[in-house]
């Protein structure tokens, strides 16, 4: 559901729209000229009413047939002109506001990759995606449509009205009476219409997100048989979403109604009067035909301006709506001088963690921090393996390394320096990670891989593939050009984290950053992975989040998280004998029967001796290969 709104009502319709002009800049020129234009069309069509006037007061009054058709072919002509020169504006406001709209996009997108993971975090994907979209073709169809015709018909209208108090003042008059009862309403209506308006928009990204949502949550709804459940949420907002444009419509009615009403019941009594008039010889039959089909000719440009106002409503909505999104800070740059960036000196790889605290930005005021106090040295080449309970905060400790979030206290030096003040595409250059859950986008499996450095080519995608054993890549129909679908969902699990561990290890990163990189792989694969991984963490400084004993063998020291402290630091084995909890992880992660399977209460595991008996649960776990093995082989490079 949406989040906490910033309530718009701090601007009005007009200074909202105004935030438009840096994006209306470039095309202000067509857009003046095409109105202009339709200015024209306009004056052109007011001509019309006096050619009329010319022609009953002349060739009908003398019964001059020729007169009549000559007057008729000035009709036509007037008539032709007017329409191709409403074309000509067509033209020359089309394909301009078709940039202006593809260039705010462009904008918002660019500005969507550079808002901080927080942000993400925090918006209903739908939300952004319908301010994408509707808002933004809303905003080109207010730029071509109700922005011209406001100023032109409100043009149209003043200059009709000098032809008509200039013909017969005291019937002009009549016809201006209802002027000021219609300003108050379309003022009121305005208000009323811009806060529904609102709504209905923020709806519309409510049900995009949740669209959304079932599409790629498909698996999920089916397979525990949620579609009528989700049906139903779907429907509780289509209603939703329909009351309020029912009460659009209700204000539309009502404003159109006495935009309407209120003009015509004008004319009538100004065709009673001229009527009248005419009879008494005050006035010729000529000038009150010409005053009431200027009258008439009037009827559109005053009637329209009800909608022309509700779409601009509705745009000033969706530019405020656009404008939120842009607001939002981006990522702050390196708060530090410009381009610094660790020496190349012999402590080439050193991670260094001192006093980290972390605490999520939506965290409860006063609540404890998911991080606090990690003090943690990963030596140049080390890799240290991360273990704790679910909920521990691994994941959030790796996110802090390339600056997904940013640590709330203390800092993260690599090779001395702070992160925070490294520009960040060097911080990301020196650190590469793949997370949990391992995504994939739209796009060929090399392409995939190979986001993970710039400027790398075939040799390094091989080698790549070949570390994360993900070779079957070569053997699918395009071979490494074959797309992946969305999310890669038509590849396995398995293959899928393969693929992003090629990503990571594609750069041949400095600091690689694994979140459980291997969970979803078969025990056999596990091994060939782990076996190409150890090349790989040979010649990096590595942290590496495991919950099984075998991924904790890739390291060479471990820290254990214990609810976002690091509880103990050192080797597999000294953890298993000095930690209890440890101990209890590792046991459990071998699947022990009587492992309690509350994850919260790790504090009284049930492993004897484990204090005691050093080399028993390191056998226990490692059946085949015994620890102190694969520990002798780490050691020996
Ligand atoms: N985006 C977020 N906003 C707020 N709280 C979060 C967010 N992500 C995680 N948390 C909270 O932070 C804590 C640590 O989560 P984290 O994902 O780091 O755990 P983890 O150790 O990786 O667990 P697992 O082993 O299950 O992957 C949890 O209590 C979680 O609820
Ligand atoms: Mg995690």
């Amino acid at each position: 559901m949406p989040e906490k709104r910033v309530e718009p009502k701090d601007r009005s319709t007009v200074q909202s729209l105004m935030r438009l002009w840096p994006y209306v800049k470039p095309v202000r020129k067509r857009l003046f000229g095409a109105a202009l234009v339709a200015i024209a069309a306009s004056c052109v069509g007011l001509v019309i009413p006096l050619v009329l006037k010319w022609m009953v007061d002349g060739p009908v009054a003398d019964r001059d047939p020729g007169g009549v058709w000559l007057g008729a072919l000035y009709l036509l002509l007037l008539g032709i002109g007017e329409a191709a020169l409403f074309g000509v504006r067509r033209w020359m406001v089309a394909r301009p506001l078709a940039g202006v709209e593809a260039s705010m996009r462009a904008d918002l997108y660019r500005h969507l990759q550079r808002l901080p993971v927080a942000f993400h975090d925090r918006w209903p994907s739908g939300q952004l995606l319908s301010r994408a979209t509707t808002d933004l073709m809303l905003l080109r169809q207010f730029l071509a449509f109700p922005l011209t015709f406001l100023l032109v018909n409100g043009a149209t209208v003043l200059i009709g009205f000098v032809i008509l108090l200039m013909q017969q003042w005291t019937l002009g008059l009549v016809l201006l009476a209802p002027a000021a009862p219609l300003m108050i309403l379309c003022l009121v209506f305005e208000t009323k219409f811009s806060a529904v308006a609102r709504r209905a928009q923020d709806q519309v990204g409510d049900l995009t997100t949740v669209v959304e949502e079932s599409v790629l949550g498909i698996r999920i709804i089916k397979g525990f048989g949620r579609h009528r459940s989700q049906a139903l949420a779907f429907r509780t907002l289509t209603e939703r979403l329909r009351t309020t444009e029912l009460a659009k419509a209700r204000l539309l009615a009502g404003i159109w109604a006495s935009i309407t009403l209120l003009p015509e019941l004008a004319i009538g009594a100004a065709l009673v009067i001229g009527t009248v008039q005419v009879a008494d010889g005050d006035l010729s039959a000529g000038t009150l035909v010409a005053f009431l089909s200027t009258a008439l000719a009037l009827r559109w440009p005053i009637e329209s301006i009800g909608f022309l106002l509700a779409m601009s409503q509705e745009s000033a909505t969706a530019t405020q709506r656009f404008f939120e999104v842009m607001d939002v800070a981006e990522e702050a740059e390196a708060s530090g001088v410009a381009g610094q960036a660790p020496d190349e000196g012999p402590t080439r790889g050193e991670m260094v963690f001192e006093g980290v605290e972390f605490r999520y930005p939506d965290a409860e005021p006063g609540s404890e921090p998911v991080l606090a106090r990690i003090d943690l040295r990963i030596r140049p080449g080390e890799t240290m393996a991360l273990v704790g309970a679910t909920g521990s905060g691994k994941t959030t400790l790796t996110a802090l390394v390339p600056r997904l979030h940013d640590a709330t206290a203390g800092r993260i030096t690599l090779d001395g320096t702070d992160i925070t003040a490294m520009p960040r595409e060097r911080l990301r250059e020196l650190v590469s990670v793949a997370f949990e859950e391992p995504t994939l986008f739209s796009a060929g499996v090399g392409e995939n891989v190979l986001m993970g450095a710039e400027g790398a080519g075939e040799d390094e995608l091989r080698r790549a593939l070949a570390i994360a054993q993900a070779d079957f890549a070569h053997g699918l129909p395009q071979g490494v050009g074959t797309q992946v679908g969305e999310q890669g969902l038509s590849l396995s699990g398995g293959q899928r984290q393969r693929l992003a561990l090629a990503r990571a290890v594609v750069g041949r990163p400095r600091f690689l950053v694994l979140d459980d990189p291997l969970s979803a792989l078969d025990v056999h694969t596990e091994a060939l992975v782990e076996a190409a991984l150890r090349q790989v963490l040979a010649e990096t400084t590595a942290i590496v989040v495991a919950h099984r004993p075998s991924t904790v063998m890739l390291a060479d020291r471990v820290a254990l998280l214990s609810q976002g402290r690091i509880a103990a630091v050192g080797t597999h084995q000294e953890l298993l004998r000095g930690s209890a909890e440890y101990a209890w992880l590792m046991s459990g992660a071998e699947g022990v029967p009587e492992a309690p399977g509350v994850p919260e209460a790790p504090e009284a595991p049930e492993v004897p001796d484990a204090p005691d008996a050093p080399d028993a649960p390191a056998e226990d776990a490692f059946p085949d290969l015994s620890a102190e093995d694969l520990l002798a082989e780490k050691g020996t490079r």
